[in-house]
């Protein structure tokens, strides 16, 4: 038991080129609200999907490169998290606290992975503004939001995010004892995929890679139709297209963005479990 207390994820960041090269997929494609940043860095894009969880689509610091990505799980206090996580040992990076009020915390998985702990957003009021490419100043009026009525893809609320890791036992360790997330039966054949579930129904899943391969890191984002989502990104022409069928009776649709980002989609239909048992390192079998 740690003093953590994990509520879902509140934003899944991804490293970009330029918000004119990519913001095009996830704000007209993917139907995502473009909403004022509550940080001072013009580079990172704030978007929300209609859960409240939030993609921060990244700009690159040096043209040719992209940066590295992060993961922000919500949390009700991160102060009660960041002393649990010093407890164990865990050096905070940095914390500190947004325009909305929000707090965060950042430290990095055994593997070096960036990884966030924030409170809700919204805890105070702010005046930002943004335009619908994101760019964001300190204004007058109401907070604006930026989306598309028409988009041909709604996602709903982010599933999933799976993070690239090297070591299994390493990283559970840290994510069940340290974190404190749950390990539940994994729903795919392939052995190297620990599943974790969150309270409010979402999950990590930590996926053994050789070196820990920086295109392993995805969102799984559910939309409303999934048929349609599959039609959309294949006229997109979206490279490393791939479409699957799980266990528990869910679909996914992987591709990447323009910059070689791995996307995921997912169906929206309940999902079967109960038939498929894990052991204390995410080994799943069916029962
Ligand atoms: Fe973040
Ligand atoms: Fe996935």
């Amino acid at each position: 038991m740690t003093g953590i207390t994990i509520t879902g994820f509140n934003h899944i960041a991804y490293p970009i080129s330029t918000r004119e090269h990519t913001l095009p997929l996830y704000r007209d494609i993917l139907g995502l609200a473009v909403i004022p940043s509550m940080v001072d860095g013009p580079a990172v894009i704030w978007t929300q999907m209609e859960s409240g969880t939030m993609i921060h689509p990244i700009e690159s610091s040096e043209p040719g490169k992209l940066g590295t990505f992060h993961l922000a799980f919500g949390v009700e206090s991160v102060s009660d998290a960041i002393t649990s996580l010093e407890a164990s040992g865990i050096e905070i990076s940095s914390s500190g606290e947004r325009y909305d009020g929000q707090e965060f915390a950042f430290v990095n998985d055994p593997d070096g992975n960036r990884l966030e702990f924030a409170s809700a957003n919204d805890r105070k009021p702010h005046g930002r503004v943004c335009d619908e490419w994101g760019v964001t100043t300190n204004g007058d009026g109401p907070s604006s939001r930026h989306q598309k009525a028409d988009a041909p893809i709604r996602v709903l609320s982010a599933e999933h995010v799976g993070v690239p890791i090297t070591v299994r036992k390493r990283a559970i360790t840290f994510y069940r004892d340290v974190v404190g997330l749950k390990i539940i039966p994994s729903m795919v054949e392939t052995e190297e995929i620990t599943w974790f579930g969150l309270r409010n129904g979402s999950m990590l899943h930590l996926v053994e890679t050789e070196k820990g391969d920086a295109h392993t890191y995805h969102g799984g984002f559910v939309v409303e139709d999934f048929d349609g989502a599959i039609n959309t990104i294949q006229q997109l022409d979206a490279k490393n297209i791939r479409i699957g069928d799980r266990l528990d009776g869910r679909r996914a649709l992987h591709f990447d963005d323009p910059d070689g980002n791995h996307v995921e989609l997912v169906s929206n239909n309940p999902a079967r479990s109960g038939h498929r048992v894990a052991d204390e390192w995410g080994y799943t079998k069916d029962i």
